[in-house]
């Protein structure tokens, strides 16, 4: 069956969201396959895809080219395809517009934009205009020049109090869900109790509603840093490289293609 934003707000006390990133057809299918409830097609792609080194110039029309490619792997997956830096924070109007094209031209069910409490407004705009909404606090990698860096957010009790409210207006808002990205557990745990809709921690311990993992990390595909909170599932990374050096080597010594791989 396939994954609603309906299904997701209604998980809140009565199980997990299990969340990952994708950015292609393949990984969708195997992440759908596997049975994940919610893929991200994260503005993250601009590292692991792209190579940039941060999130920063991805564009719209990166956004819709992979997430075009996530919607035709994935069936029952929720797909929340990221707003990219700078096309949603300019106008309403802008911010429409580029949702609208996300869900129309991309095939996503819903899109994800960053913020707290100054982006509620948006948020009102968009879902009035028919487009669910995944909030996003904390560390925010859009605002890493802000940040000055990817550090860790909401240690001081004024900036914990804010990320707190910034979650209590965005839920008023009406976001279905809430990224919860880079903070104390204990704050996480406190803005998941007091909020009604269900929170996706990342990096923000373990009393969210549900979970989220940039795929290229718990994979071991993506070497340039890797966060205290990612967790290794595979290291394809390593796989990957010894396979490429085994089929140099076989091309090379002539062993590779046998017999069994001609007409
Ligand atoms: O871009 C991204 O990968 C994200 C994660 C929180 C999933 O926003």
């Amino acid at each position: 069956m396939k994954w609603t934003v309906d299904r997701v707000r209604k998980i809140k006390g009565k199980g997990k969201i299990v969340s990952l990133t994708a950015y292609d057809y393949s990984t969708a299918q195997l992440v759908d396959a596997a049975g994940i409830n919610l893929i991200i097609v994260g503005d993250s792609l601009g590292m692991t895809m792209l190579g940039y080194d941060s999130t920063i110039p991805v564009t719209m029309e990166d956004m819709i080219h992979h997430s075009r490619a996530v919607a035709r792997g994935a069936e029952s997956a929720l797909i929340v395809a990221d707003m990219p830096f700078l096309s949603y924070q300019v106008t309403l109007d802008q911010a429409v517009d580029n949702a609208g094209r996300l869900i129309k031209e991309a095939g996503a069910d819903a899109v994800k934009i960053e913020g707290g409490a100054f982006r509620a407004e948006t948020v009102r705009h968009l879902i009035a205009n028919g487009i669910p909404v995944m909030g996003h606090i904390g560390l925010t990698p859009q605002s890493v020049r802000a940040f000055g860096g990817y550090k860790v957010q909401g240690k001081s009790d004024a900036a914990a109090d804010q990320l707190k409210s910034d979650a209590l207006a965005l839920a008023d808002a009406g976001i279905f869900s809430l990224v919860l990205e880079g903070m104390p557990a204990a704050l996480a745990a406190d803005i998941t109790a007091s909020i009604d809709v269900p929170t996706v921690g990342i990096g923000a311990g373990p009393e969210c509603d549900g979970q989220v993992l940039v795929v290229h990390d718990m994979l071991g595909m993506f070497s340039k840093f890797t966060p205290k909170f990612v967790k290794r599932y595979a290291e394809l990374g390593e796989a990957m490289r010894n396979a490429f050096a085994a089929y140099k080597q076989e091309v090379e010594d002539g062993t590779f293609p046998a017999d069994e791989h001609c007409y």
